[in-house]
């Protein structure tokens, strides 16, 4: 145990459940906002979820504003164009609906509405997020994929135009004022989707409970989402209108995000390469690298990854910590199998000439810093590799 003091801090409100979404209206009044800015993706107009939302803000008499251009990888110009709208419809609140693009926009606009300025000027590179003090405009934050997390997380990703970069801005006022987990909004989401994402979540647990902080609170917020991954994510996958699956993998999400408050490792700094260079998508990513990277992991993370064994149900009585851990990865594996997740990160579209790029990217990439294993430039080529 460590002797230092620590700090644990779970402050999100959530509400979670089935037909959650029809309790919205409350929840603006719950938070005070007036007059939302409704905050989604292009994608998003096209699903059954969005004219749900619309009808039941419209029942409840709630005037909003709609700001429906978010990019996949939300962009500085996004934030700005969402900004004028809000200001133009007197908005006083935000509700964020979608993937973790939505949710990340939906963030920062709270924080240009409340302060004004540019997206750069909060880059936590340059210092900038210390300029976010509050109060910012309440935020509802509504997921639509099984994730990110971004709905209980204190970070955005936003990418800048001019200098065609992401970069993070992070401020415990970031975080929603509510997450609002409704199962019911993710069953159109289809089995790839489903599968990647839910691996993301997955490798958030799995990478927070390995990194060597004193935290029990995130290692058995890990341990569960772990837990719901392994007896869910197959089932959310095949079935996609399994409400239960549907519901434990939201939680799975939320949870992961909530765990790497303790921070994450090095299949994070592979796989934002692997978005940046190859453009494979995170989820995907991740899913591929965290087997070679729990494998790379295993001699310093025996106990944890015992401990992921007995999520997957395995029987680990009378086994050693190393097979129980041995076991743990080949579950990973098999489950990867079992949702339609490649093997290899050749058939993601990724070739032996972009290993440099790709080492030199992770390598600056600041996830692996909190590894178990210190992560040499020649490590992370080697877990490509292997990956490949
Ligand atoms: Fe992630």
């Amino acid at each position: 145990m460590s002797q230092n003091i620590s700090q644990f801090s779970f402050p999100n409100n959530i509400y979670f459940g089935a037909g959650a979404i029809d309790n919205l209206p409350e929840y603006v009044q719950d938070t005070g906002i007036k007059r939302p800015l409704l905050v989604t993706d292009p994608g998003m107009l096209n699903t059954e979820v969005f004219p749900r939302v619309k009808t039941i803000l419209k029942a409840a008499d709630i005037q909003y504003s709609l700001f429906s251009n978010v990019n996949p990888n939300p962009l500085d110009s996004d934030i700005a164009k969402a900004v004028e709208v809000f200001k133009k419809g007197n908005c006083d609140g935000v509700i964020g609906l979608g993937g973790g693009s939505a949710l990340d926009a939906s963030k920062v606009v709270q924080v240009i509405a409340a302060h004004g300025g540019k997206v750069n000027d909060y880059d936590n590179s340059t210092g900038g997020n210390q300029n976010i003090k509050g109060p910012l405009p309440p935020m509802i934050a509504i997921p639509t994929t099984a994730g990110t997390g971004s709905e209980v997380g204190s970070c955005s990703v936003i990418t800048s135009v001019a200098q065609g970069r992401k970069f993070m801005v992070c401020s415990p006022l970031l975080r929603p004022a509510i997450a609002l987990l409704d199962p019911e909004l993710t069953t159109s989401l289809p089995p790839a989707l489903t599968a990647g994402t839910g691996m993301d979540a997955f490798t958030h647990c799995v990478e927070a409970l390995a990194v060597k902080d004193f935290h029990p609170m995130c290692d058995a917020i890990a341990l569960k989402g772990i837990e719901y991954v392994a007896q869910y994510l197959e089932i959310a996958v095949k079935e996609p209108k399994n409400i239960e699956a549907r519901g434990y993998m939201l939680l799975a999400a939320m949870m992961g995000a909530v765990a790497f408050q303790k921070d994450l490792g090095a299949a994070h700094s592979l796989s934002h390469a692997l978005s940046a260079v190859c453009h494979v998508p995170h989820g995907l990513a991740n899913a591929i690298c965290i087997v070679p990277v729990m494998k790379f992991n295993k001699e310093l993370c025996l106990k944890e990854y015992a401990r992921v064994a007995a999520c997957f149900g395995i029987n680990t009585f009378g086994m050693s910590d190393e097979e129980a851990a041995d076991k743990a990865i080949e579950a990973v594996a098999d489950l990867n199998k079992k949702i339609g997740i490649p093997e290899k990160l050749s058939r993601a579209g990724v070739t032996k000439a972009h290993l440099e790029e790709l080492t030199e990217k992770a390598f600056l990439d600041g996830c692996h810093g909190t590894n178990p294993r210190k992560c040499t430039k020649e490590d992370l080529m080697n877990l490509y590799k292997e990956a490949l």
